[in-house]
């Protein structure tokens, strides 16, 4: 990475030279030709929980019974898959849920991108989530999505904000000031030169605008996370194309991506909010991994092939060093947390 060092702030406008990579990010996945308005979707260029297994929108699915039955089984019960992709979440919980259970549910999709044309007619696509939610709000890999500045330490271990040009070519703008300085004293303190940090200050203010919709019910947010124990020294911002990994480039060709800082985001949002794994959350929810007994295989031997793939998906989705590591972020409002039997903090 080139890297020269030139006076200038984060929100130089385009055509002035480099911006700080929150604008530019902005521009490159939600502008008129981002990313994220390519017709091929998230999922024609990476795989999330929710396109590994049906298993994942079935453990939701059982999570929003957990929230009906603690609601007290409202005449109406929201289910609002937050950015949302191409709906194939909320796609999938409407197909698990017991059909007393989906009779009472309104499906919202949320997302920036246009509705796909053969999506399930009884979901609502909306650009924002509804003013006020009594069920569920789940935001799968939304935060990660969400742009943030990328702040480096100079010669002097004074954090200045990195800017890239539209080629990726990066250099290091004005010193970090402001809401933003604070953000990274408290939560990622930068202490050397060359150290780097994503300032997570835009995704704390949009979990917590989503999670304060949620009048009564559950807010959760998923994504790979990290805490202040263990923040990375180079930060984690990433490109992913075609189904690899690769340098972000806003031009738009690519998705451009950072881990989130979960509790950062807990801080900052309604509280009471906990922390706990995706490995913890799932194994609540009643997906373990287990290998189904070896008798299986004599007495229905096709069942046994279903049981066995189904455990390789389990085990896919709560894998450590995988999917079972991200956070699930989780704000209980006017109900008891229905993952309380989840103990593990993230
Ligand atoms: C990584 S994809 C995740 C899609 C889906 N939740 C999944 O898990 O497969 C992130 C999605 O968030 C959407 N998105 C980002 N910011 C958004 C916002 N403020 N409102 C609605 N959708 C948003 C993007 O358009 C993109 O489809």
């Amino acid at each position: 990475m080139t890297r020269e060092r030139r006076r200038q702030g984060p929100d130089t406008p385009r055509g002035a030279g480099p911006r700080g990579w929150r604008a530019v990010a902005e521009e490159a996945l939600y502008g008129p030709r981002g990313f994220y308005r390519r017709p091929e979707g998230p999922a024609g260029h990476f795989r999330t929980s929710v396109h590994a297994s049906p298993l994942f929108a079935r453990a939701v699915a059982e999570l929003l019974c957990r929230v009906d039955a603690a609601l007290g089984r409202p005449g109406s019960l929201d289910f609002v898959d937050m950015a949302a992709g191409r709906g194939e979440l909320v796609t999938g919980v409407l197909g698990a849920l017991p059909d007393e259970v989906a009779a009472r549910v309104r499906p919202y999709a949320v997302e920036i991108a246009d509705r796909p044309a053969d999506l399930d007619t009884r979901v609502i696509w909306r650009g924002e989530p509804p003013e006020a939610v009594t069920g569920v709000l789940f935001a799968n890999e939304w935060l990660d999505n969400v742009p943030v500045d990328v702040a480096e330490a100079d010669s002097s271990g004074v954090p200045r904000y990195v800017l890239v040009g539209d080629d990726g070519t990066e250099r290091l703008g004005d010193p970090v000031t402001g809401a933003d300085a604070d953000w990274l004293a408290r939560w990622w303190p930068l202490r050397a030169e060359g150290l780097r940090a994503e300032i997570g200050l835009p995704r704390d203010r949009a979990w917590a605008t989503a999670a304060r919709r949620v009048v009564r019910g559950l807010a959760v947010a998923v994504d790979y996370a990290h805490t202040v124990g263990t923040r990375p020294s180079f930060g984690t911002l990433t490109g992913f194309r075609a189904g690899r990994e690769t340098t972000p480039v806003p031009d738009g060709t690519c998705d451009i991506t950072a881990h989130v800082a979960l509790d950062a985001c807990a801080a900052a949002g309604p509280a009471p909010a906990r922390l706990i794994t995706q490995r913890a959350a799932l194994h609540a929810l009643g997906i373990t991994g287990a290998r189904p007994p070896l008798a299986l295989a004599s007495t229905d031997p096709a069942a046994y092939v279903r049981a066995l793939a189904g455990a390789g998906e389990a085990a896919e989705l709560t894998a450590p060093g995988g999917l079972g590591d991200f956070g699930w972020l989780l704000r209980p409002s006017g109900i008891a947390d229905p993952l309380a039997n989840a103990g593990t903090p993230a």
